[in-house]
């Protein structure tokens, strides 16, 4: 194959150098493109460039394939540990015994929060959405955690910032829940893994003995190890462009959990429940839905459908899929809303306008299935998404700052009025 690529803008033409990946993914290198040509490139959502190149996360949309690492996913979510895969993306290799051993400790160490953080509880009104709330908390780290405001400070501080972020999220997280129901605090308990804790803070009363599920330990488990991380996505990209100013990490991957609350991204999953029910009690016709859904008169979208890399299936979708039906047999739980996810998923994947689209269900489509069958209530779902991609935002801005990438500061083509003077306020017709 060349190692160029040859370009012709207005009868000049450039060479433009190739980057070939490990995985043969080919990108032409523009970063020499504006000082040779004057010309720079647009591309709207960024369905065609590339950001960075990365060694975190394979992923190939036509074949439904994701890799953290070089490990696929469905070997991942069958046979690890969450913490595992925290540890692999973040330092690059699966841990040894007593790498895991240190890692692990090292986390439990840290899963207290300062007791003033609930002062920001309290000032909230009842009812605040619980990512709003996270976004704030998981900023608000950099004021109790002062030494984090440098992220160039060394490589035992940087460490420091992530261990104490990985730490904390759990307990962050299950204080939201608390918090929203009125109910006094679980503290953590370092005896348990860090997937058993976040139950158990979640889940227990101070009044009651709780005892953890393993089904419900493994099935949380396998859905944050399905979040854990999925390369150059809107929050990921956010996480990134915010870290390359060298804002600290807590606020970075604030900014991070913002974007990820959108609906087109994770909010989706809240939504996805959303418009089960809603099908439900309009009497369960999926059909009705599908023809909203294709109606470009109608605002109306399928959630938990579509991806933006994804063009076959999202191997995510699949493995949750069988989950959800495990989960709620094994739970005893009936859901109706499961029903209509099938039946809507059925029509939808033989219905022309989906095929041809390449519009299949995404990791979203049965996660908040499984979630409520767990107990979540449904505004918490996108922060259990969070909670699971934490550690491939942290993995994500660490390769950032270590590769030394520039600030991230895209171009634009101005669209606006060409100079023109100034009227005085009395002057304009
Ligand atoms: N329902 C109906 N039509 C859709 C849907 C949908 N869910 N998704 C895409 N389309 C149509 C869209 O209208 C467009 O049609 P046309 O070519 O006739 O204009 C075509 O499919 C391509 O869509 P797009 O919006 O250009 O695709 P995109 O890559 O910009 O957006 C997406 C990807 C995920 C934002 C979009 O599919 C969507 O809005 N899905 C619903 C929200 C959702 O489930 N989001 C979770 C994504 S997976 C979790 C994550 O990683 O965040």
């Amino acid at each position: 194959m060349s190692e160029t690529a040859k370009l012709n803008i207005q009868g000049n033409e450039t060479e433009l150098p190739l980057i070939v990946g490990t995985e043969n993914e080919v990108g032409i290198d523009i970063s020499k493109l504006r000082g040779a040509t004057g010309a720079v490139t647009l591309d709207f959502g960024y369905k065609n460039t590339g950001s960075t190149t990365s060694a975190i996360t394979y992923l190939d949309g036509e074949k439904g394939i994701l890799r953290h690492r070089g490990y696929s996913i469905e070997e991942l979510a069958e046979k690890a540990e969450f913490l595992e895969i925290a540890y692999l993306l973040i330092h690059g290799e699966l841990p040894t015994k007593e790498e895991y051993t240190k890692w692990d400790n090292e986390i439990r160490r840290h899963t207290l929060v300062n007791g003033d953080i609930q002062n920001i509880f309290d000032a909230w009104p009842t009812g605040s959405h619980p990512m709003g709330q996270l976004i704030a908390m998981i900023s608000s780290l950099s004021s109790f955690y002062p030494e984090s405001l440098n992220p160039n400070s060394g490589e035992e501080a940087k460490m420091r910032t992530i261990t104490r972020l990985l730490a904390k999220m759990p307990t962050i997280c299950a204080m939201i829940s608390k918090n929203r129901l009125g109910h006094p605090l679980i503290y953590p308990q370092n005896n348990l893994n860090y997937v058993e804790n976040y139950l158990n803070m979640t889940f227990k009363h101070v009044t009651e003995d709780y005892v953890l599920d393993p089904i419900l330990v493994r099935a949380m488990n396998k859905l944050m190890i399905l979040h854990a991380d999925h390369e150059q996505n809107c929050s990921a990209s956010t996480v990134r462009l915010v870290g390359s100013s060298h804002a600290n990490l807590y606020a970075s991957v604030s900014a991070g959990v913002a974007a990820l609350w959108g609906p087109l991204h994770g909010g989706a999953n809240q939504k996805v429940i959303e418009m089960l029910e809603a099908i439900q009690a309009d009497g369960g016709d999926a059909q009705k839905y599908i023809d909203k859904a294709k109606d470009k008169n109608d605002p109306f979208r399928l959630m938990g459908f579509g991806h933006r890399v994804y063009k076959n299936f999202d191997p995510r979708a699949k493995i949750i899929k069988k989950s959800a039906d495990e989960v709620l047999e094994k739970l005893g739980v009936n859901d109706p809303t499961l029903a209509i996810a099938k039946k809507l998923e059925e029509a939808a994947l033989s219905d022309p306008y989906f095929v041809e689209r390449k519009l299949f269900p995404n990791v979203d489509f049965y996660s908040g299935i499984i979630y409520r069958a767990m107990g979540f209530p449904v505004e918490m779902f996108t922060v259990l998404f969070a909670l699971g991609r934490l550690p491939g935002w942290i993995a994500q801005w660490k390769e950032m700052m270590e590769d030394k990438q520039p600030i991230g500061r895209p171009r634009q083509i101005y669209t606006g009025p060409v100079t023109r003077d100034f009227v005085p306020i009395d002057e304009r017709g």
